[in-house]
């Protein structure tokens, strides 16, 4: 919170301190005072500018905003998908001082928004007999997957998203390979790896890391059955290591990487738990 009212705060004391020279100091320079004129206008731009922002952000924490409401009713799947994300990452982030977690909370809504181009070629979109994944379709799958982070930028421009969020719009896959690949490959040994990879960037940031592991992590455990969470956690973390896509991060530890799987443990074993039946429920 107070990080991001540094700015504020000193585009507010160069105001004051100029208008207070302007006022107390006997004027001899006129070159002196127009600089000082210069110096309070730039200050009240970058106020201006920085509260604009925060409003901006806080606009999209309302889940009844244009763009969510947008994902809700075209891509309920995506949209459920990114809160449980929010849940898992927040959690997880709440360690960490130095993550701004109002940016991360937004990357967590919005990451996925480029899916909203075409909504029914992702997975958790598809219901019963509208599965778009299919040979006919494959070509045209493989590059409406890959391009969802590309697409996802687009639409951060179409509506304003602030720029800070868009980081994780197009890192939250860094250059992975697509659950896609491993689904052909079953069928077809030589598949080309590189295409069947997302573009990138890798993420560079811990709040990103963070997001793009929570994002694995609830449809690794979405999509499985077996429930056992600390092996899916461990499995997909070592292979965003083994991968390279964390190596850009230069603030993660071994010891986040544990806190942050302990914490996506837990946050999973609240959401998947077994309510106890009651006697009579048992009857
Ligand atoms: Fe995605
Ligand atoms: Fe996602």
């Amino acid at each position: 919170m107070f990080r991001r009212l540094v700015p504020f705060l000193l585009g507010l004391l160069v105001t004051v301190l100029a208008f207070a020279w302007l006022l107390f100091v006997p004027a001899r320079y006129v070159e002196l005072e127009v600089l000082l004129l210069i110096l309070i206008l730039v200050a009240a731009i970058l106020v201006y500018a920085n509260r604009r922002t925060y409003y901006r952000k806080l606009k999209f924490m309302d889940p009844d905003n244009e763009l969510m409401r947008e994902l809700e009713e075209l891509a309920p799947g995506t949209y459920h998908h990114s809160l449980q994300i929010f849940a898992l990452a927040l959690h997880a982030a709440r360690q960490f001082t130095e993550i701004d977690l109002l940016d991360l909370k937004l990357g967590c809504f919005l990451h996925d928004i480029g899916k909203l181009k075409r909504a029914e070629y992702f997975t958790e979109n598809q219901f019963a007999d509208k599965d778009k994944f299919d040979d006919k379709h494959l070509e045209r799958s493989r590059e409406i997957i890959l391009s969802h982070s590309k697409d996802g930028i687009e639409m951060a421009k179409k509506y304003r998203v602030p720029k800070d969020i868009w980081q994780f719009i197009e890192t939250h896959h860094g250059t992975s390979l697509t659950g896609f690949y491993y689904k052909l490959k079953e069928q077809e040994a030589a598949l080309e790896e590189e295409n069947y990879r997302y573009p990138g960037p890798k993420p560079k940031t811990l709040a990103a890391a963070i997001l793009m592991l929570a994002d694995s992590c609830e449809a690794a455990a979405r999509s499985r059955q077996d429930q056992d969470f600390e092996q899916i956690i461990g499995e997909v973390l070592a292979e965003k290591e083994n991968d390279g896509q964390l190596e850009e991060v230069s603030d993660l530890t071994v010891e986040k990487l544990e806190k942050i799987k302990e914490s996506f443990l837990e946050v999973l074993n609240y959401i998947y738990h077994k309510r106890v039946k009651r006697a009579d429920q048992n009857k």
